[in-house]
């Protein structure tokens, strides 16, 4: 349990560098071990879920050494796994599951997959109905549930694909099975997910077109071991960013951030809202980044929708909390994929900011925010939870800060999940 208190009269202050992007650095980890000789990664997420992508390879026999943030990878290729001596833990991990998935359905040997509670109740079906019709081998729990297996398997062949839900994890599956399948794979994508599996692919040396929502990967040469530089993630980057927002008298700077366009969804959707985001020394390499200046300011309500949502997936609950504190209503709808987060995230926000007075309805694929409400503390008897859930705990920790008296929250350690010192990096802007 921890004691949260408001923000100083002063506000938030400083430049800060948030930790390397989640998806990336499990997308460097999956291509390092496949590519052939030695992958070089900077600024690696040294955090729950991604560790848990680094174990499963460190199962398959992969060389992998990690000095904080660096990591170097011995790859030899996809044909040369060990079969590994016990489970495979994913841990809390969506992404190592679902990706992980597709990059292991053509191996000589089975493998057991399990993860933690809440990842036992997520959907795996949307991965597995077409990786089994490429000819992948899995079974899992009721269908659709870990702990499952996957089976040795040689028979992979492509396919075309129209994704049901806009998905990168479904996506990058059925691109990294599609790497290896005789034939080509055609992924029909209605909203663009973010590319990082795409974008990577290509830095290794493989093909990949993309083109109208149109993805088409064949069989792959073999990739070669890069130098991966991993940019700070936008989506630990966006609690800050609302922070500073929020409170009053605040200027932050967040260095070095992704701002790949199919990821930066927050910054248009705090713009619509009437953020002046200042970006400075954009990069525009294969993973573009900026710094970016974000000061307080007031913000409005607005409406958003299905398509504004797989660029900002990861930010909604911390764009609810702005608009809690916007002039005006904020719709958002065509958002129910935030129901199969690593909690039913319309319900966590929902329940976590209505105890500290914001007025918020639940729809079935979305909410409804009337913006404007001062947040109380919490007490005892509304003690804030995460409940295992690392960005419903760093919205309320961003909460608290414009709190009127302090904030009780239990389920920290949830945050390690992707953002292990996000707390004591809100303690630094703070003084
Ligand atoms: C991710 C894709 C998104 C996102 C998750 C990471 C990825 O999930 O919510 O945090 O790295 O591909 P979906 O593909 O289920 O939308």
């Amino acid at each position: 349990m921890i004691r949260l208190t408001p923000a100083p009269k002063r506000g938030l202050h400083g430049q800060l560098t948030v930790p390397g992007d989640k998806s990336i650095s499990h997308r460097a980890l999956m291509f390092g071990a496949i590519a052939q000789g030695v992958t070089e990664i900077e600024n690696f997420l040294d955090s729950d879920d991604v560790l848990h992508t680094m174990g499963v390879f460190r199962a398959l026999g992969v060389q992998i050494e990690q000095n904080g943030t660096r990591v170097r990878i011995q790859g030899q290729g996809l044909d040369h796994f060990q079969a590994p001596k016990a489970p495979l833990d994913m841990g809390n991990s969506g992404t190592s599951t679902r990706l992980l998935m597709g990059l292991l359905s053509q191996q000589p040997f089975d493998m057991t997959i399990f993860g933690d509670g809440s990842l036992s109740q997520r959907p795996m079906q949307r991965v597995l109905a077409p990786l089994a019709q490429m000819g992948a081998q899995i079974t899992l729990t009721d269908g659709d549930k870990l702990p499952g297996v996957i089976h040795a398997n040689h028979t992979l062949t492509g396919i075309t694909y129209e994704m049901p839900v806009a998905s990168a994890q479904v996506k990058s599956a059925l691109i990294l099975a599609g790497m290896q399948a005789t034939g080509q794979t055609k992924i029909i994508e209605k909203l663009p997910s973010r590319d990082h599996t795409e974008r990577m692919l290509r830095q290794f040396g493989g093909d990949i077109q993309s083109e109208n929502g149109v993805i088409t990967v064949s069989r792959q040469p073999a990739l070669v071991g890069q130098h991966v530089v991993v940019p700070a993630d936008i989506s630990s980057a966006a609690f800050f960013m609302v922070a500073a927002l929020m409170t009053p008298n605040s200027e932050l700077t967040l260095k070095n951030v992704g701002i790949n366009p199919t990821r930066d969804g927050v910054l248009r959707l705090l713009r619509r809202m009437g953020a002046d985001l200042q970006l400075s020394n954009i990069d525009d390499t294969n993973e573009p980044t900026a710094d970016i200046t974000v000061r307080t300011q007031p913000l409005h309500g607005i409406h958003i929708t299905a398509a504004d949502i797989p660029s900002a997936v990861d930010e909604i609950p911390i764009l609810a909390l702005a608009a809690t504190q916007a002039q005006g209503d904020t719709v958002i709808s065509g958002a129910a994929e935030l129901r199969v987060k690593e909690t039913d995230r319309i319900a966590t926000l929902v329940r976590e900011l209505t105890k500290l007075g914001a007025d918020i309805e639940a729809l079935p694929d979305g909410m409804i925010i009337h913006g404007g409400t001062p947040l109380h503390g919490s007490t005892d008897s509304t003690l804030l939870e995460t409940h295992g859930d690392h960005r419903i705990g760093m919205m309320n920790a961003v909460a608290a800060l414009i709190a009127h008296q302090e904030v009780v929250m239990t389920g920290e350690d949830a945050m390690s999940v992707s953002y292990p010192g996000f707390l004591a990096d809100l303690m630094q802007v703070m003084r």
